[in-house]
């Protein structure tokens, strides 16, 4: 630990610890939830890596995948860079350390009751709400601490006005409250065992409108913010419109909570909140782009660098995967589209456009940005390796989609066949056996994309052993 940056007086500097062990962390929950995912891809190419046991079975292991990815490691992701940016946006030190040790205390003992409770069956069941009522009460107190620090770091601001990527960290922090609390509302019949208080197409409804939520404010919103403060940063250019994105914020914010119903299309809910979703999520198309547009612009007079800058490539790939996968999801949201797509391997592949080709490149790209920054360090040990680990996880994602694209249209066509007399062209088992190879072709994607993330291991190891761990960073004099 460097003496020169531990003697700081913490009131004119950054925490900077904090910010570091959630870079940790997330690198660490990202190699391995990638590593389920990695198996869980295995195991549908070789069902008999279910192991014949209860708990490696792939209904187990699959939550642990998700939840693992969105929550420990996306989740990481957002908690590292918004206490990294609102301190450095607000010139001001967090509000108190010993809440940030706590949010990050609690956060790693929530994920770690999820990974113990899921292969042994403790599960509400609920898509991405799978936690039961013990660890839903527990992150609902671990988020009011995180919410408490992070708005009442903004409140002791020493700039006048607010970086507008703390408004997107913000609406993520106050929407996952509200989705996640009102989701979760149910009755304890033991200590491991609730049911929700709402029935039917009700609970369908919450649930979607909680489902959809976690892929606007988390998996969007959140990792917007992260790109109006890292994308400008590393390019070395300001925002290309603060005007555009203002209006990114609050039209991408009204529209969001009203898309959950798409994933409920043809269901028993009510047909006019099935229209209703369909036509919001199209709608989302224009915001989405205007984020993405400002984005990739702010790039402007600055595209040379992307040649030697495997950082920035990692930025502006993700934002171009961002724009597919919102092209794509309004897409699918049609509901003549949806008849096709629902069900099938095109949805996993919209998920994983998203979720790898711009949810975990843009966070790598964001933690390779800090790494340095965290230990003293100029860059990191080695420039080639983040090259390498770029085209590890581009070739990876296109792999990935371009296998479940052709998976999922094979599967919708195969399983709407009729022939002449009104009975089913193809069985079930058809369709699968005609998606194998799609599986394959996933399962390599997946492991390459995953493989590059041992590199990026490898060189944080080399950058922290080089570097100092810089505990506490100077505030420097307000502009
Ligand atoms: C304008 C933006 C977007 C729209 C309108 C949209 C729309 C959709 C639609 C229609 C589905 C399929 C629902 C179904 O048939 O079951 C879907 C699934 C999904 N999308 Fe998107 N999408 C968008 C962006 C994104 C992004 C950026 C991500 C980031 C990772 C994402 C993650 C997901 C996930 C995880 C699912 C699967 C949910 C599940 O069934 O478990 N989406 N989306
Ligand atoms: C090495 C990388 C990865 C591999 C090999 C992988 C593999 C898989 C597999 C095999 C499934 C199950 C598909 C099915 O049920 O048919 C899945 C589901 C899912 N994965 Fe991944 N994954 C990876 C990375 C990620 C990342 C980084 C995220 C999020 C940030 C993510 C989010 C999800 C989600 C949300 C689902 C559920 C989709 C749905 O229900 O529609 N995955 N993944």
């Amino acid at each position: 630990m460097s003496a020169s940056t531990t003697s700081l007086d913490s009131n004119a500097s950054y925490n900077y610890s904090i910010v570091r062990r959630f870079t940790l962390m997330t690198l660490f929950w990202g190699i391995l939830g990638m590593g389920m995912g990695v198996f869980i891809a295995a195991q549908l190419v070789w069902p008999e890596l279910n192991l014949g046991l209860p708990w490696t079975s792939f209904g187990r292991i699959r939550p642990i995948h998700t939840n693992l990815v969105i929550f420990a490691f996306g989740g990481g992701a957002l908690f590292a860079t918004s206490l990294y940016v609102v301190q450095r946006t607000s010139r001001v030190r967090l509000v108190s350390d010993r809440l940030a040790n706590f949010v990050f205390w609690g956060w790693q003992a929530a994920v770690v009751a999820m990974l113990a409770g899921y292969p042994l069956g403790i599960t509400t069941s609920k898509e991405y709400a799978e936690m039961e009522w013990p660890i839903a009460l527990w992150v609902t107190i671990v988020w009011i601490a995180y919410a408490y620090l992070f708005f009442a770091t903004i409140a002791r601001r020493k700039v006048k006005h607010i970086y507008v990527g703390n408004w997107f960290y913000g609406a993520f922090i106050i929407v996952t409250a509200m989705v996640h609390v009102v989701n979760h509302i149910a009755m304890p019949v033991s200590l491991l065992k609730s049911y929700p208080v709402y029935s039917g197409a009700t609970d369908a409804m919450i649930q979607w409108w909680y489902g959809h939520s976690v892929v606007g404010f988390i998996l969007s919103v959140g990792f917007l913010g992260m790109m109006y403060y890292f994308v400008p940063k590393q390019a070395g250019r300001p925002i290309y419109s603060y005007r555009l994105s203002i209006v990114h914020f609050w039209t991408i914010i009204a529209l969001y909570i009203w898309a959950g119903p798409h994933h409920l299309h043809y269901t028993a809910l009510p047909d006019w909140a099935q229209s209703l979703g369909m036509v919001m999520s199209v709608i989302l198309l224009a915001p989405s782009w205007g984020g993405m547009i400002n984005g990739m612009m702010t790039l402007s007079g600055a595209w040379h660098k992307l040649r030697t800058d495997p950082i920035l490539r990692f930025l502006v790939v993700s934002l171009a995967f961002y724009g597919m996968s919102t092209f794509e999801g309004p897409m699918m949201a049609i509901k003549t589209v949806n008849s096709l797509s629902h069900y099938t391997d095109w949805t996993i592949g919209h998920v994983h456009a998203g979720a790898l080709g711009w949810v975990a490149m843009i966070s790598i790209g964001t933690l390779y940005h800090m790494i340095p920054r965290l230990y003293g360090r100029e860059q990191m040990y080695s420039v080639g390796l983040i090259n390498a680990h770029f085209w590890l996880a581009t070739i990876g994602t296109v792999l990935y989609i371009a296998s479940m694209w052709v998976n999922g249209i094979t599967q919708g066509l195969m399983w709407r066949a009729i022939n002449d007399d009104g009975t089913l062209t193809y069985s079930f088992v058809e369709a699968l056996v005609a998606s194998h190879p799609g599986y394959i072709v996933r399962l390599i994607g997946g492991a390459t994309f995953a493989s590059g993330m041992l590199l990026m291991a490898w060189n944080a190891w080399q950058t922290m052993r080089a570097g100092e761990r810089v505990e506490h960073a100077p505030i420097p004099a307000a502009a």
